[in-house]
C-alpha cells in the first residue's frame, strides 16, 4: 500500500497506530535534536518528527529535505505535546521510522502558502504550484460539487446532457469567433461555439425536450474580472415551456445550489425587475440590490434656477447615502474625482448634507433656496445625517451610467456590499433590439433566436426599437450570472427578425438555413437559459476574478502565460493549412 492514510486524516484516535503517508514537504524545522516536517498533500498536513537520538541517520535524511521534496513516510501516530489547534490534524504527530524519497524538486519559485509571496505573472506562469495552494485548490473543489449537484439537480428535473460539437460554423452576431482553419478544406474555417445556442435549439427539434450541457463556450472579446475568452456554460434548453415555466425552475435550481453548496435557504420568490425599470432606478442591467441608494430624478425641482450645469442637463438624478453626511471634505473631493475619471467620464458632482436640525447643506446653496433644497431633501425621503449625491449630464443613459458607478463605490465604502448577503434577482423584459453607432444598425440585444414579446409584435414593422423581448437574466449581487430567452419557433417570424437585423433573405439562408429548415419540420415552442459556471463558483467562493475558480486561466491579454499560447506556428504547419501570415501593422 503506497498510503495508508491521507495527510488530513489522522485523529487523536488513531494515536499508536502504524501509518504511511505520502505528500510534499511544507516546511521543515529543526529544533535541537529534533526535526519537525509539516507534510502536505490535497487533503491536509500533518507534524512528522524525527529524533536524532533514536535514529541519527534517519533525522539526518530529513534534515536534507529541500520545500516541496516529494516523500513516503512510516511512523507511529503520537499525541502531540503542543498541540495546533489551527488544524484537524492538530493533536498528533507522526515519529517517523521510515524515509522514502520519491522525488526532489526545485525551490519553488514563490511560497505555498494561502498568503503566498508570489505576484500574479509568476503564479499563472507556475500555475501547477498555485494549485497546490489551499486556497485555488478549494476553489477547483468548490467547482467540482457545483458541477455535480447541477447534474443531480438536473437529472431530477429529467434534463438529460448532450454533448455538442466544439467544431462548429462561424455566426456573425455576438462577439468575435475564434476561427480554427480546416486543412481538409483548404482555405475554410472552423469557429469555436460562443454557446451552444442554435445546436441546442436544434436538439428542441429532435424531441429532447429537456437538455443540458456544461459546455465549453469561446468568445474573442475584451477581458475583464468577469470573462475569460474560454468558459463554462451551464446551458440549458426546454420545449413546451412559458417564461414562467423556465423562470420557475431555474430559480428552484439556484435555491438548491445555495443551500447545498452554502448552507444558506433562499426565502420567497426572487424579485423581477423590468429591465427599463433597472436602467431608470440603477442605470445597470444588473442591478446590486444588497443595498438601496435608489436613483431619484430631479429635473424637475433642480431645472432653471439659474445653474447652467443643471439648466443644460438631459438629466439629473441623485442617490441618497443613509448616514453618510459626516463625510468631509476631502473625502466627498475624492468621489468628485471617482466620478471624474476617463473610465466614468462625469464632469462633476454636487453633494447636500442633510443636517441634524433638517436644513440641507449643499455644494451649490448659492443657486438653490432652502425650500427648493428641502424639496430635494423630500424627494429622497432623505434624514438628518444623510448625504445626498447629484450627477447631471446630456446624455441620460450615459449620465445613469456614471450614477450607477457612483452608487456601487458608495456601497462599497459603507460596507453594504458584502460577501455572504445575497441578493438574487431576474431582470425581465429586455429591449429586442439595440443600436449599433459601429454598425449603423439595430442588433439583437440577447441574440437573433428571441422572441418579442407577443403584445409588442406589431411594433416591429413600426416601432422596432420599442419592441421587448421574452428575455431574462439572473442577476445575483450585480453579477449577471445567467440568462436566457423563449425563442421564436415560427419560421415566418424568424425570417422577420433576420430582415430586421438586415440580413438579405440569401444571407439568412447562408449563415442560419440549416436552423430555418429545421424549424419547417416541426419545432415545438421552446426556450432556455444558461449560466455562466465561472461566475456561480466565484460568487460562492467570494472571489474577485473568475480567473481563481478556472485551473487553467488566460491573462488579460488572452495569453496562457505557462503553456505560452497563442504561438505562431511552425512554417510546415502553416503550409499544410494553406496559409500565409500577413501582420498589418
Ligand atoms: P449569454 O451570452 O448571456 O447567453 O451567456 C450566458 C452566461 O454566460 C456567462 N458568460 C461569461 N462568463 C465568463 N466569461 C465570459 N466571457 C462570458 N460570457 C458570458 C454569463 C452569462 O449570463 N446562448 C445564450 C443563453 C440562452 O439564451 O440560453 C447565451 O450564451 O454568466
Amino acid at each position: 500500500m503506497f498510503r495508508s492514510h491521507t495527510c488530513g486524516e489522522l485523529r487523536i484516535s488513531d494515536v499508536n497506530k502504524q501509518v504511511t503517508l505520502a505528500g510534499w514537504v511544507q516546511r521543515s524545522r529543526k529544533m535541537g535534536g529534533m526535526t519537525f516536517i509539516d507534510l502536505r498533500d490535497r487533503y491536509g498536513i500533518t507534524q512528522l518528527v524525527f529524533n536524532e537520538e533514536v535514529d541519527a541517520a534517519l533525522c539526518e535524511n530529513a534534515n536534507r529535505l529541500g520545500r516541496e521534496f516529494v516523500i513516503q513516510i512510516t511512523g507511529t501516530v503520537n499525541e502531540r505535546f503542543s498541540k495546533n489547534a489551527n488544524i484537524p490534524t492538530g493533536d498528533i504527530e507522526i515519529i517517523v521510522s521510515e524515509l522514502n524519497v520519491l522525488n526532489a524538486a526545485l525551490t519553488p519559485p514563490f511560497t505555498i502558502e494561502d498568503n503566498t509571496d508570489g505576484g500574479d505573472d509568476i503564479r499563472m506562469k507556475y500555475r501547477y504550484l498555485d494549485l497546490r495552494r489551499p486556497s485555488v485548490r478549494r476553489n477547483l473543489e468548490l467547482r467540482h460539487r457545483m458541477t455535480i449537484e447541477v447534474r443531480r439537480y438536473l437529472d431530477s428535473q429529467g434534463f438529460i446532457e448532450v454533448e455538442t460539437p466544439v467544431l462548429v460554423g462561424s455566426t456573425p452576431e455576438g462577439a468575435r469567433d475564434f476561427v480554427v482553419p480546416s486543412r481538409m478544406n483548404p482555405g475554410q474555417f472552423y469557429a469555436l461555439p460562443q454557446s451552444p445556442q442554435t445546436l441546442k435549439q436544434l436538439l428542441m427539434v429532435s424531441g429532447f425536450d429537456r437538455y443540458f450541457q456544461i459546455a465549453k463556450c469561446f468568445r474573442d472579446e475584451d477581458l475583464r474580472a468577469d470573462r475569460q475568452p474560454e468558459f463554462t456554460q451551464i446551458d440549458c434548453e426546454m420545449s413546451f415551456v412559458e417564461q414562467d415555466d423556465i423562470i420557475n425552475l431555474f430559480e428552484g435550481m439556484t435555491k438548491y445550489l445555495f443551500k447545498e453548496i452554502r448552507g444558506v435557504e433562499l426565502e420567497g420568490q426572487f424579485q423581477r425587475m423590468a429591465w427599463a425599470d433597472a436602467m431608470k432606478y440603477y442605470g445597470s442591467d444588473k442591478p446590486d440590490l444588497r443595498f438601496g441608494m435608489k436613483f431619484v430624478e430631479l429635473m424637475d425641482i433642480l431645472k432653471g434656477h439659474g445653474f447652467s450645469v443643471f439648466d443644460s442637463a438631459e438629466y439629473i438624478g441623485g442617490i441618497c447615502a443613509e448616514g453618510a453626511a459626516h463625510y468631509t471634505r476631502k473625502q466627498l473631493d475624492a468621489l468628485t474625482e471617482f466620478v471624474k475619471r476617463p473610465q466614468i467620464g462625469a464632469k462633476g458632482m454636487v453633494y447636500a448634507r442633510v443636517e441634524e436640525d433638517g436644513n440641507v447643506k449643499s455644494s451649490v446653496d448659492k443657486f438653490y433656496t432652502q425650500e427648493v433644497l428641502q424639496q430635494v431633501k423630500e424627494a429622497f425621503g432623505a434624514q438628518p445625517g444623510d448625504l445626498i449625491l447629484i450627477l447631471s449630464g446630456d446624455d441620460t443613459m450615459k449620465t445613469r451610467k456614471q450614477l450607477c458607478e457612483l452608487r456601487l463605490e458608495m456601497g462599497s465604502q459603507l460596507g453594504l456590499r458584502d460577501k455572504n448577503t445575497f441578493a438574487c434577482l431576474w431582470v425581465v423584459d429586455f429591449p429586442m433590439f439595440e443600436w449599433s453607432e459601429q454598425e449603423n444598425r439595430l442588433m439583437a440585444m440577447h441574440h437573433p433566436f428571441t422572441h418579442p414579446k407577443d403584445e409588442d409584435i406589431d411594433l416591429l414593422d413600426t416601432d422596432p426599437a420599442a419592441v421587448r423581448a421574452d428575455a431574462y437574466d439572473m442577476v445575483i449581487n450585480g453579477v449577471e450570472v445567467g440568462g436566457g430567452s423563449i425563442r421564436i419557433h415560427d419560421p415566418k417570424l424568424q425570417a422577420k427578425m433576420f430582415e430586421i437585423l438586415g440580413f438579405t433573405p440569401e444571407k439568412a439562408e447562408e449563415q442560419f438555413g440549416f436552423l430555418m429548415n429545421a424549424f419547417k419540420y416541426g419545432a415545438p415552442p421552446h426556450g432556455g437559459l444558461a449560466y455562466g459556471l465561472d461566475r456561480w463558483v466565484s460568487l460562492f467562493a467570494g472571489l474577485d476574478s473568475i480567473r481563481d475558480c478556472i485551473a487553467f486561466p488566460k491573462n488579460n491579454s488572452g495569453r496562457d502565460v505557462m503553456l505560452d499560447a497563442p504561438a505562431a506556428l511552425d512554417p510546415s504547419q502553416l503550409d499544410e493549412l494553406n496559409l500565409i501570415v500577413d501582420i498589418k501593422e
